[in-house]
């Protein structure tokens, strides 16, 4: 049993924020670890009582631990389309293959690499949405597709942004590896709340970003990088990810190799103190949850949105293909934007996406947000 976190947030009881797939509010823990920080930053002549080397190396394994990494595995980047940048340039794409994407998948996933595919003289294949909520099979069935190019790099997520309808990842990614592709997985809307292992998976390359799931800072993300890339070229040059920084040798030539691992592909200026110690306190407090109960309680909700919404003009996805923390709504198109208005106006606050409107409940969230949120609808669709 899992009792709603609110108390942790500053979410007035009249406010329903049910859009965790887009960005979450600060929690208190991460707030104080924000002040603490700027105090530091106050204060840049007095003596640094911080252990960043150990900060980071403590939100390394943090992160790791989401997705059955090791901390050396996982590089500190700016955001997703950082990471998708740098899997887009240690990944070799051969002329006359194609890059596979889901349709309407995140422009930050899928952006880099129609750009690699035209630079390399491959194809770019967007699977189709099923019309029954089952990415799975349709992914099975285009990476078989009779006559179609071999595919040379899958850019998947394990479920749709728009609507949190699923992909079964360990499925797919060995129909994947069969063809001899790889595989970048972007994790944005599942780590932190969904079970993923990198053993099971396998993926070339995995991201996610603080600021939704995991209630950390904005300007911040991980990326996993499978241990036969360690060895790849990072997007930027600097000296936070070398054995000796030459700054700290006064004079002599520093030693420029770089620290093995991951950490090769960290962004430039990593060390930001109040994003790093954020995310650390953030992922402490999300860590401080049982997964499965966590899971469960943001189950019941969106269970509880789609049994409310019976009667209303709104498609949902069937359940076995809905995630359990993201339902997404269909109105007729007509309705859609005004929908999406009427609702915040209501103070329920939910996302708009390609004619889908998203809810995403998070740890803060309670049977009372998704009533309102039901009244709401039926007072605008009844
Ligand atoms: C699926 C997905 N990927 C990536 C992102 C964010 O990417 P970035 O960190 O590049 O802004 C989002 C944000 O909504 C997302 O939903």
């Amino acid at each position: 049993m899992f009792e709603s976190q609110r108390r942790h947030f500053l979410l007035p009881r009249d406010v329903a924020y049910l859009d965790a797939a887009a960005i979450t509010p600060m929690a208190a823990p991460v707030r104080q670890a924000a002040e603490s920080a700027l105090a530091v930053a106050d204060r840049p002549w007095a003596p640094r009582a911080v252990d960043k080397a150990g900060l980071l190396l403590c939100l390394r394994a943090q992160a790791a631990a989401l997705i059955g990494a090791r901390p050396e595995d996982i590089a500190v980047v700016s955001a997703v389309s950082y990471a998708m940048a740098s899997a887009a340039a240690n990944l070799p794409l051969q002329r006359g293959t194609r890059v596979l994407l889901l349709a309407d998948d995140h422009p930050s996933a899928c952006l880099v690499w129609e750009r690699r595919a035209r630079a390399c003289g491959a194809t770019v294949d967007r699977v189709p949405a099923p019309l029954d909520g089952d990415w799975t099979a349709a992914v099975l069935e285009r990476l078989a597709q009779p006559g179609a190019a071999p595919v040379g790099v899958a850019v998947l997520p394990p479920l749709h942004w728009t609507d949190g309808t699923t992909l079964d990842l360990p499925v797919v990614a060995a129909a994947v590896r069969a063809q001899g592709a790889a595989l970048v997985v972007d994790a944005t809307q599942a780590a932190g709340i969904v079970d993923l292992d990198v053993d099971e998976i396998r993926p070339d390359f995995l991201a996610f970003p603080a600021y939704k799931w995991l209630l950390g800072p904005y300007g911040l993300a991980f990326v996993y990088a499978a241990p036969q890339h360690q060895q790849g070229e990072p997007l930027e040059q600097h000296m936070n990810n070398r054995v000796q920084p030459a700054l700290r040798l006064a004079g002599t030539p520093g030693d420029y190799s770089f620290i093995p691992g991951a950490q090769r592909f960290d962004r430039g200026e990593r060390d930001n103190l109040q994003t790093l110690a954020m995310a650390s306190a953030a992922l402490e407090l999300l860590g401080g949850w049982t997964p499965g109960a966590l899971r469960a309680h943001l189950r019941g909700l969106t269970d509880q949105v789609a049994d409310g919404v019976a009667g209303l003009p709104l498609d949902v996805a069937p359940r076995p293909f809905r995630a359990p923390h993201i339902i997404g709504l269909r109105p007729p198109a007509a309705a859609f934007e005004s929908t999406v208005a009427g609702l915040a106006h209501m103070n329920v606050f939910v996302s708009p996406r390609r004619g889908v409107i998203r809810v995403a409940p998070h740890a803060y969230n309670d049977a009372e947000d998704v009533a309102r949120l039901l009244a709401g609808l039926r007072e605008l669709l009844g």
